[in-house]
């Protein structure tokens, strides 16, 4: 008999940063599983390439909705009409992130606060929006944050994009908790360095790149799709049972001593 513990057909999961790196290759894998999917980020071109591949090797439905998450007051509108074009969010994975490097003796206000309004501020409105929508609906969701190792430790220069990150945190502990009542699950997934446009930096650098391959047991930079089987895991029957947990996927960094 078929297993159906990872199957997400007759899901819709929203993804944030979805038009290119981890969340796409996490929009890709969710509707490789079966899910229809809602794609959700500011460059319109990236988001239906994505759309495109997702349809052409799933033959599941992506639908865009083009947004920049910093503007917070467009987000209600936003998952309003993804509501009336797809029906019903199932998952929510807020995915969509950004950094600005500096050291923390000069970032400034405008910098801090816009980081933590796409990483962190723009994840609890969709998270609020998320569960007065399925408390409507009567039904149980997911949400996956995408955190960091920053979840887990500090590092020089990316002051704002840590207090994200650890905000994230908190942010899916307590939901967790509070929203278990509505049978929303609520967890993270801790990504290692994953080669992506957001690390194109510092894959450059030599002494980084040496530094981090040092530090990560597997020996390599990660590759988005890394992250799909947790996702999967955290977005279907197999996750009935977990919530508040962060899942570092980091090649063994966190085990290092
Ligand atoms: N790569 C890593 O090593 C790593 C490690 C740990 C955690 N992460 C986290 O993983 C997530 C994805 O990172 P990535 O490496 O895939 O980065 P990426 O390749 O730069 O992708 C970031 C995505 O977020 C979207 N985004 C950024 N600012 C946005 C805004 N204001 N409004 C809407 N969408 C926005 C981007 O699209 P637009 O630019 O078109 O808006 C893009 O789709 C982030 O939360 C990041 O912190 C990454």
């Amino acid at each position: 008999m078929e297993s159906k513990l990872f199957d997400l057909a007759g899901r819709t999961a929203l993804i944030t940063g979805a038009g290119r790196g981890i969340g796409r290759a996490l929009a890709l894998g969710l509707a490789q599983h079966g899910a229809d999917v809602v794609l959700v980020a500011r460059s319109e071109d990236q988001l239906r390439a994505a759309a495109a591949q997702i349809e052409t090797e799933t033959g599941r439905t992506a639908w865009v909705f083009p947004l920049d998450l910093e503007q917070l007051d467009g987000i209600e509108t936003m998952f309003a009409q993804v509501l009336e074009a797809a029906g019903a969010v199932d998952i929510l994975v807020n995915c969509a992130g950004t950094t600005v490097r500096g050291p923390s003796e000069d970032v400034s206000l405008e910098i801090f606060n816009r980081v933590m309004r796409v990483n962190l501020t723009a994840a609890l409105l969709l998270s609020q929006a998320f569960c007065k929508h399925r408390r409507q609906t009567g039904g149980s969701g997911r949400i996956i944050n995408i955190g960091s190792l920053a979840c887990h430790a500090g590092r020089p220069t990316i002051a704002a994009y840590t207090c994200s990150k650890t905000g994230l945190l908190g942010l899916t502990k307590t939901l967790a908790v509070e929203w278990a009542q509505h049978h929303i699950n609520v967890n993270a997934i801790g990504p290692g360095y994953i080669a992506t446009e957001l690390t194109v930096p510092l894959q450059a650098d030599a002494d980084f790149n040496q530094w981090a391959l040092s530090k990560t047991p597997l020996g390599r930079w990660g590759k988005p799709e890394d992250l799909v089987g947790t996702a999967v895991l955290l977005a279907s029957r197999a996750g009935d049972f977990i919530t508040g947990q962060i899942f570092y996927v980091d090649g063994g960094w966190t085990a290092l001593i």
